[in-house]
């Protein structure tokens, strides 16, 4: 099935982020030997592609996003090898790997940074963006992320600012320099020589400035520069990095982070097809769990995306915001019915590790917060079985367990056939055995209102209704809406394999198979 179809729009996508998968060393930080380990759990799950955040080496200002070289692992992570073990391992289970590739600011410790602060005549000065102070102050008024300070900091020695959209550890790099271009152009090609499927790209939407600099509006400016940045001189390089990619004998492919909150400018990065495979939609990640305002962000991604034949992307959790399960209260029925809203739209699903056992954020004391954007919670580490070090070869890990790691840890939702993990397996199992839940078209049905409801159909194969009961009653959800429909999938296991009732119950949500 879906032969046809590029790998990356039929595939279910699984981000792990290294620190907190599994320890192997006893450091207390997860590795990649430790994803090495739990490959057949992740084949056994049925995901096909996993997307690894930074490994590589860097200071971990911002946890890894700080990079010092691009082109080798961090010892705590392992090492060139332990990536290459990794690599063909997954291979072998049909699973494809695509890396993080941070392209918009390098660490403050990366030899091109501190050639280029060494001295205003260095020849890697225009690598970076510096200006001279404007009055007494830096350049504009761009805000930074993190601190929501000036993006500017003064270096004393040469009397100038640098600019750092993120953490002044950051600095951005000039892609308006072709060598800059090169050399980045340089780290793409020694991981796809190495082998691996393609990246996620990091705040991609930055990498094109305003050559002027010129001062964010100033009713925008109390946000960071972050959303704000949207530029052509970025698309004229995305063009060049397809090129790059498409020059590989398989199919590479590239999803960008755009963090820009509007549907309409983040289609803008898939190009005319020659730009980003893929894109990340953040407004619906935003978005509360809420039959209505889902369905208008449904509607947006389609009205965005379809009449331009750009693929759409679909992410509930990941490692800067509260897990979804927290964020929508923290009941698990919730959790249930948004792992089938999820697996079920027209796009690819990226799932965020842990979230098919159902985890919450941890709880941080204050004296153990760790990261400068406040994203602690969502990174707690991932929990393999009940005894006390969890499957971690430390007992003590760099951050807290979650919630019930006793309870809600691998090894035993792995043996309870109705764990929410089980539900995840079986919907992404129906997701690979339907051409129309897999790559299909979508219709939004009316229902009544706190009910989500729409058909997903595709040639050859028989139409699948699905419908999410957002309420906290049980809700009748017409027949005639689906026609006599089998549930293939229900959120809570009632009634598989039987006819639909067209009663759902308290934020319940089906899979139905038209008959
Ligand atoms: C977006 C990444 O997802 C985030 O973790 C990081 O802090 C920033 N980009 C800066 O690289």
């Amino acid at each position: 099935m879906n032969s046809a179809q590029p790998w990356w729009k039929s595939c279910v996508a699984y981000q792990i982020y290294p620190r907190s998968f599994c320890d192997t060393t006893g450091n207390g930080v997860g590795d990649l030997e430790g994803i090495r380990r739990h490959l057949d759990y992740l084949a056994w799950l049925g995901v096909d592609a996993l997307w690894l955040s930074p490994f590589y080496k860097s200071p971990m200002a911002d946890y890894g996003y700080d990079v010092a070289d691009y082109c080798d692992v961090d010892p705590l992570f392992g090492t060139l090898d332990d990536f290459d073990k990794l690599l063909a391992d997954a291979h072998r289970r049909n699973l494809r790997v695509i890396i993080d590739w941070v392209p918009n600011h390098t660490s403050d410790q990366h030899p091109w940074f501190i050639e280029s602060r060494s001295s205003r005549d260095n020849p890697k000065r225009n690598w970076y963006w510096w200006r001279d102070p404007k009055g007494d102050g830096p350049p504009n008024n761009w805000i930074a992320s993190f601190t929501f300070g000036p993006a500017w900091e003064f270096d004393e020695s040469t009397q100038q600012y640098y600019l750092h959209t993120f953490l002044p550890q950051q600095p951005d790099l000039n892609w308006h320099n072709p060598e800059v271009v090169a050399a980045m152009h340089e780290t793409l090609h020694f991981w796809l020589d190495r082998g691996v499927d393609g990246f996620r790209m990091d705040v991609i939407h930055l990498i094109g400035k305003d050559p002027e600099l010129g001062d964010d509006p100033p009713d925008l400016a109390p946000l960071s520069h972050v959303p704000l940045n949207h530029r052509p001189e970025t698309h004229e390089l995305l063009r060049d990095i397809r090129l790059l990619l498409d020059s590989y004998d398989r199919d590479r492919m590239a999803v960008g982070e755009v963090y820009l909150l509007d549907t309409s400018l983040v289609a803008t990065y898939y190009g005319h097809g020659d730009e980003l495979h893929l894109n990340f939609n953040f407004p619906p990640l935003y978005t509360p769990w809420d039959a209505a305002l889902w369905r208008q962000q449904i509607e947006k991604a389609e009205q965005e995306l379809g009449p331009i034949d750009a693929w759409p992307t679909w992410v509930l959790s990941n490692h800067d915001n509260k897990r979804h399960r927290t964020r929508y209260g923290g009941s698990e029925s919730r959790a249930r019915a948004a792992a089938v809203l999820l697996l079920t739209l027209r796009g690819t699903p990226f799932l965020y590790a842990g979230e098919e056992l159902g985890l919450e954020d941890c709880v941080v004391p204050p004296e153990r917060v760790l990261d400068p954007g406040g994203r602690d919670g969502c990174r707690a580490p991932i929990p393999w079985d009940g005894s006390p070090s969890h499957g971690w070869a430390s007992a003590d890990p760099w951050l807290p367990w979650p919630p019930e790691p006793d309870k809600r840890n691998v090894a035993d939702l792995t043996e309870d056939p109705e764990s929410i993990l089980h539900l995840y397996r079986r919907l992404i199992a129906a997701r690979k055995a339907s051409a129309a839940l897999a790559v299909g078209s979508i219709e939004l049905l009316d229902g009544p209102d706190v009910v989500l409801a729409y058909r997903r159909y595709a040639p050859g194969d028989n139409d699948r209704f699905v419908l999410i009961n957002f309420s906290q009653a049980p809700t009748s959800a017409p027949v005639d809406l689906t026609g006599p429909a089998v549930v293939e999938i229900a959120s809570d296991g009632e009634g598989e394999g039987a006819p639909f009732t067209g009663v759902l119950a308290p934020e319940q949500a089906v899979v139905l198979r038209r008959c």
